[in-house]
């Protein structure tokens, strides 16, 4: 007979292979506390049910306890051959007190189990998951702060468009990751419903209450559909989702660490815990955790894609393909905190170069729409007279390889006459900056009161 904990029926052993593609433990043994969590739940509304003894649950719960203190010290013996660790603790608990271990499972099937752990286990990672956001927002303006005067190019198309604040380049990631954790919330309460009590599919005979159940376990309210219950895995896909589009945004925070630490651009440079050299050329510091971080939101988004590809053509309700929901959950949510810890760390310790960026600024003719914006205001010329006599004052300032501030007046009114000395009270990359206070501008008046706003929002100082 088999020996295997659902073996009545079956004469011989799985093979090893089988045994090898079947068993989760290596990954779902990270569900412990939430198992034993799920089973305390369940026995105590057995006993309340009157469905198993008074004395059943003591003995259940004083054996749970015993397996919480393995699992915390570290001595519980998970065996790959119970497959998982829904039949791990269990076996367990039936070595630790007997023959009421084996009225647990009454009104229960793994289904139910497994993807209750699991919905417990996601609602803890995607608090975990906001914490550490918040921890890189705080960086993040904490750097803005100290950086809202200091100029630096603005960027479309990666070239050159109007001069910009630091703070105010730093503190539209802040913005990004205050909906990433939007994203992580919502989904933690959507995901908030109680799949424990729908059984293997379609509910149980037994007399139970899954009220209590779910209330036990911290959810709003049972599930309402037990197929559902048992199928569902939207909440993991929401999850992933909510990581695959923060994992975004990091990796292009860390694709401008890669730009701006270079010796082209000269920037910004990391501190030596967050750099690494070369084997061969002795100069290099290289943004290694920054390049990570941009291959880690592809594998992300990947770990998304997977989980999405194995659910598409699933019909109701449980099938085992939904045993990897939890290792691509697992990994996704691993390697992303790995990634937000690691951008949190460049970003506190990283140092900016304000004179490099400054230069870098004034170069390609960043003032020309500040020109513009001239003749309308004091010529009053239409926008687009404006934009056409710009371009041809920048096409001069081009051919003689100047910038527009350093261009003699008298060459500027060839193309218009009318032009007077003010016009270089504008031509300046801290006017240009400086003028933008327009609500949400990059101006440092606008970016300090951002700060300001933020530092109250998230607690600092
Ligand atoms: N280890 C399984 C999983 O993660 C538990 C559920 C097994 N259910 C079943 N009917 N075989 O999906």
């Amino acid at each position: 007979q088999g020996q295997q904990m659902w073996g009545g029926r079956f004469a011989a052993q799985p093979t090893d292979i089988m045994q090898s593609i079947n068993a989760s433990i290596d990954v779902d043994r990270r569900m412990a506390l939430q198992d034993v969590a799920g089973s305390r739940a369940h026995a105590d509304m057995l006993a309340e049910c009157g469905i198993i003894s008074e004395a059943d649950n003591e003995a259940i719960q004083s054996g749970l306890d015993k397996v919480l203190e393995e699992v915390e010290a570290g001595t519980f013996p998970y065996r790959v051959e119970l497959e998982d660790i829904h039949m791990n603790v269990e076996a367990r608990l039936k070595e630790l007190i007997g023959e009421p271990a084996g009225r647990l499972h009454t009104a229960r099937s793994r289904n139910d189990q497994v993807v209750t752990d699991f919905r417990l286990w996601t609602r803890g990672a995607l608090s975990e998951a906001q914490i550490a956001l918040r921890a890189l927002q705080k960086a993040l303006v904490a750097r803005a702060g100290e950086n809202a005067g200091t100029v630096m190019p603005g960027f479309t198309h990666l070239q050159t468009a109007q001069p910009v604040t630091l703070g105010h380049h730093l503190l539209a990631y802040v913005e990004m990751i205050e909906r990433d954790k939007g994203r992580c919330s919502d989904a933690a309460k959507r995901l908030n419903e109680s799949p424990l009590g729908a059984a293997a599919l379609a509910g149980t005979g037994f007399p139970i209450d899954r009220d209590a159940t779910a209330e036990a376990l911290g959810f709003d309210r049972p599930m309402a559909n037990s197929l559902d219950a048992v199928s569902a895995r939207d909440f993991a896909l929401e999850s992933l989702s909510a990581l695959a589009i923060a994992a975004t945004h990091l990796s292009r925070l860390a694709e401008e660490i890669v730009l701006w630490t270079s010796a082209q651009f000269s920037f910004a440079k990391l501190s030596d815990a967050w750099s690494t050299g070369s084997s061969i050329m002795p100069q290099k510091r290289n943004p290694d955790a920054a390049e990570l971080i941009r291959a880690k939101a592809a594998l992300i988004a990947g770990q998304f894609a997977s989980l999405q590809g194995a659910v598409k053509a699933l019909p109701l309700a449980y099938a085992k393909d939904l045993q990897d929901d939890k290792r691509l959950t697992f990994e996704a949510f691993d390697t992303f905190g790995l990634s937000v810890k690691a951008m949190t760390g460049m970003i506190e310790t990283m140092s900016f170069n304000p004179d490099a960026m400054r230069a870098a600024a004034a170069k390609g003719f960043s003032t020309a729409t500040d020109l513009a914006d001239f003749l309308v205001r004091e010529l009053k010329m239409p926008f687009r007279d404006a934009h056409h006599v710009t371009g041809r004052i920048v096409a001069i300032a081009e051919a003689e390889g100047s910038d527009l501030a350093a261009l003699p007046l008298q060459t500027m009114q060839t193309v218009e006459p009318r032009l007077t000395e003010d016009v270089f009270s504008v031509l300046s990359v801290e006017a240009s900056a400086a003028s933008r206070r327009s609500y949400g501008g990059t101006s440092p008046e606008r970016v300090s009161e951002q700060v300001e706003q933020w530092k109250k929002r998230l607690g600092l100082e």
